[in-house]
């Protein structure tokens, strides 16, 4: 059982899926962008966004839009391919690609010839040789078509968005997909090649209830999933106005919403999922993530918890970040601001942030804390933290060892925010962020 300490999870705190957080961006030179392209050591992973969907459902908080009329996806994916001509123009000869991603949005809200086009133009420009392929799709929009084009490109990686298999939950939250159509995509991703099929669950929703949640665990795992992705639906009206017709009265509270997370992490674990960070799963022995996790081999960037190593990576599109050992960009957000850059200079950096020494230093802890849930602190570190350990240490969520800190069982649903104790940057501004559990 995980002790429940209201008082240590009412401050919201950021996901960390990169330090400084997106939070902290703030304009930079684009010719910064442009040498870290050019200067680039060792290999590259490949992100690219499609900030496009059929149907827009309530909470979600990605940077997405409507497809709407064809022209629009056109106008976008023809921006897109003038950036990857760009950008990979200027990476050293012979970068080698180790894994390439599609997010979004849902990249199936496009046409299966321009995806096949995409990674065509990507694999000619970044020379590809056979790199990890990944996909998050949408059940609802998927189609025999689709299924081959991933097969196609030999995609072994994908995610799906299932969130909830419980239909009065589903219409509550905008986004309903019959049981049937998780089944026909899960048959249809399977034929096609992959071999690694995540599902995203949320707890947490309006009308949901803990049977709700033990039924969509059950059905998920009945249906074979390599990977669970549980998350705490975020409700942040305030930033993401969309969640505003969503009934916060019929939402959990903070106690049921940490007994949610509870069941969740049960009955994975005791159903021959290995935990992953701090709100993924894996089949154990047999997911690579699982391996990654087991193995210490696991790392946190913007697609969440990854057995990727790659020290750079290279986002593509609007909204996407490029995370390089001293820099942070974030591409333009708007897509018609994100064209008329593109079109202008062939890169659209926007926002980001550079990391000096002491922000390396404070991001591995906090990367060690949520991947392997240890840190070693240096002496300064841990002298200016000990303040606000001694509450995590007093109830026994966290102890030393040494120099390292380590979270004890009961700990995780605090780990993030444990890791916030190390972020100087968040003495203020937790509006903008979501609660830990
Ligand atoms: C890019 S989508 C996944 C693929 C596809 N677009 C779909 O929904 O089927 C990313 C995931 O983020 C999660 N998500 C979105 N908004 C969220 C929110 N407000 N709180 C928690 N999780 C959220 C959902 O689980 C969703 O599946
Ligand atoms: S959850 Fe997925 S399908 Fe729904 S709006 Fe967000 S990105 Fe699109």
């Amino acid at each position: 059982m995980w002790p429940y300490h209201s008082d240590l999870l009412r401050v919201p705190v950021p996901r960390y899926t990169s330090f400084p957080t997106a939070a902290e961006f703030g304009p930079i030179d684009g010719c910064d962008y442009r040498e870290a392209l050019e200067n680039v050591s060792g290999d590259v992973s490949l992100y690219v966004h499609i900030p496009f969907c059929e149907k827009i459902c309530f909470y979600c908080g990605c940077n997405t839009g409507a497809a709407g009329r064809r022209q629009r996806l056109t106008a976008y994916l023809d921006a897109l391919h003038r950036e990857i001509m760009a950008v990979s123009a200027l990476l050293p000869a012979g970068t080698r690609v180790t894994r390439l991603s599609f997010g979004g949005g849902s990249p199936n809200a496009i046409a299966p010839t321009d995806f096949i086009r995409l990674v065509d133009l990507l694999t000619v420009r970044f020379g590809l040789v056979d790199p990890v392929c990944s996909i998050e799709l949408d059940p609802r929009t998927m189609s025999p078509q689709w299924a081959q084009a991933i097969a196609r490109v030999g995609i072994a990686r994908a995610s799906l968005g299932v969130q909830t298999f419980a239909a009065h939950c589903q219409h509550r939250i905008g986004r309903v997909q019959s049981e049937d159509m998780i089944v026909a995509t899960t048959d249809s991703l399977r034929e096609a090649g992959v071999t690694s099929l995540n599902f995203d669950l949320m707890y947490g929703l309006p009308g949901q209830t803990r049977d709700d949640l033990l039924d969509s665990l059950h059905r998920t795992r009945v249906l074979h999933a390599d990977r669970v992705a549980l998350f705490g639906y975020a409700h942040v009206p305030h930033i993401v106005p969309r969640q505003r017709v969503i009934d916060s009265d019929a939402m959990p509270d903070q106690a049921e919403r940490f007994a949610m997370a509870q069941l969740g992490f049960d009955y994975l674990v005791t159903h021959g999922y290995a935990p992953v960070g701090f709100d993924h799963f894996a089949l154990a022995g047999r997911d690579p993530l699982a391996r990654a996790a087991l193995g210490g081999r696991l790392h946190r960037n913007f697609q969440g918890f990854t057995d990727d190593d790659a020290p750079n990576l290279i986002g593509l599109g609007a909204s996407a970040i490029s995370a390089f050992p001293h820099l942070l960009v974030q591409n333009e957000k708007n897509g018609g601001r994100y064209r008329m850059r593109v079109d202008a200079g062939g890169l659209a950096p926007e926002r980001g942030a550079h990391r000096g020494a002491e922000d390396r230093s404070r991001g591995a802890i906090i990367e060690g804390l949520l991947c392997h849930g240890r840190a070693t602190l240096p002496p300064r570190i841990r002298a200016q933290s000990d303040a606000r350990l001694a509450p995590f240490v007093a109830r026994g969520l966290v102890e030393m060892a040494g120099d390292t800190l380590i979270i004890a069982p009961g700990g995780l649903p605090y780990a993030r925010t444990v890791a916030a104790i190390f972020d100087p940057y968040r003495a203020e501004s937790a509006r903008r962020f979501s609660s830990a559990v």
